[in-house]
């Protein structure tokens, strides 16, 4: 039998690819031989991504595109299509919570300003559906192709402070069973959509929520240990492999799915 995570022959479009996830993915996927296509919100930030990419390979482009501008999602995936012919996957990274979308240590939901909670469940919803509904009609004309989503502990479980955030991942756990649902009826069982639920990882947005500038727990980053079991964070190389399988030829009966990587912070009801 062929290796079944063998990923040298796929093209993987991935957006957020420069930052901390996504952007460590992107890589990650590129050394295992995938051509990577690094798509994020600024040229230069993009540009200066593909530099260090190339560093690892040829295998791999890169273009400025906000996720919720359909005319630049349009004009990327004609290119796309013109310079290489298809599209085998599709990972949606770019996302994440916004500091004017936090409810404040000394506030309640009732001081939460709906403005900011319509950005971040934009960003964050329709920022994979927009990409999905635009990358995936490769996956319908080929009839295969694979889309990753980004969920989060805070769409099964309530996550305090981040309303939006949550009722925005909540809602792309039920879009990756919906999509993996209608891809699947509609164009054959090499269509796959599924999720990976990441539990806690330093990134740039959480960092000054989770953890102190001395480097201890902030009260918020101790609770999140306290139901954790393996009792840290997790590293940003410990989501590669969940993708990974989940792309390859390794998960070809899998979708829908949402898979937790999370320390089993799910699992457990802190007591
Ligand atoms: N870090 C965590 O602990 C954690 C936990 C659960 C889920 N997640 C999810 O994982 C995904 C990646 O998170 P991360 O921590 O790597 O975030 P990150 O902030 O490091 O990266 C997000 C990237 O998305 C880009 N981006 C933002 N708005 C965009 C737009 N409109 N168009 C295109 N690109 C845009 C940003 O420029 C950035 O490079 C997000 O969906 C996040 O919600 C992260």
């Amino acid at each position: 039998m062929s290796n079944l995570f063998d990923l040298s022959d796929k093209v993987i479009a991935i957006t957020g690819a420069a930052g901390v996830l996504a952007g460590g993915t992107a890589k990650y996927l590129q050394e295992q031989g995938a051509y990577v296509i690094y798509l994020d919100l600024f040229e230069e930030v993009v540009d200066k991504t593909v530099e260090e990419a190339k560093k690892i390979s040829d295998k791999c482009c890169g273009y400025a595109c906000n996720v919720l501008d359909q005319t630049a999602l349009d004009a990327v995936y004609e290119k796309l299509m013109a310079n290489l012919g298809r599209l085998d996957v599709l990972i949606n990274g770019a996302g994440g919570n916004m500091p004017g979308a936090t409810i404040g240590p000394d506030q309640d939901v009732f001081d939460l300003k709906i403005e900011a909670y319509s950005k971040v469940l934009d960003l964050n919803l329709k920022g994979t559906v927009m990409p999905t509904m635009t990358f995936a009609k490769a996956f319908k004309a080929q009839k295969s192709g694979c889309v990753i989503n980004f969920s989060s502990m805070s769409a099964t479980q309530a996550l305090t402070r981040v309303l939006g955030y949550s009722n925005a991942k909540a809602a792309i756990d039920n879009f990756t069973r919906w999509m993996a649902t209608e891809m699947a009826v509609k164009y054959g069982d090499k269509v796959r959509v599924n999720a990976l639920a990441p539990g806690f990882f330093i990134g740039n947005q959480n960092r000054a929520l989770l953890i102190n500038e001395d480097g201890s727990f902030t009260e918020r980053g101790q609770q999140v240990i306290n139901k954790t079991p393996f009792r840290r964070f997790g590293e940003q190389h410990e989501v590669y492999g969940t993708i990974h399988f989940l792309i390859s030829e390794a998960a070809a009966f899998v979708s829908g799915v949402i898979i937790p990587v999370d320390g089993g912070f799910s699992a457990y009801t802190g007591v």
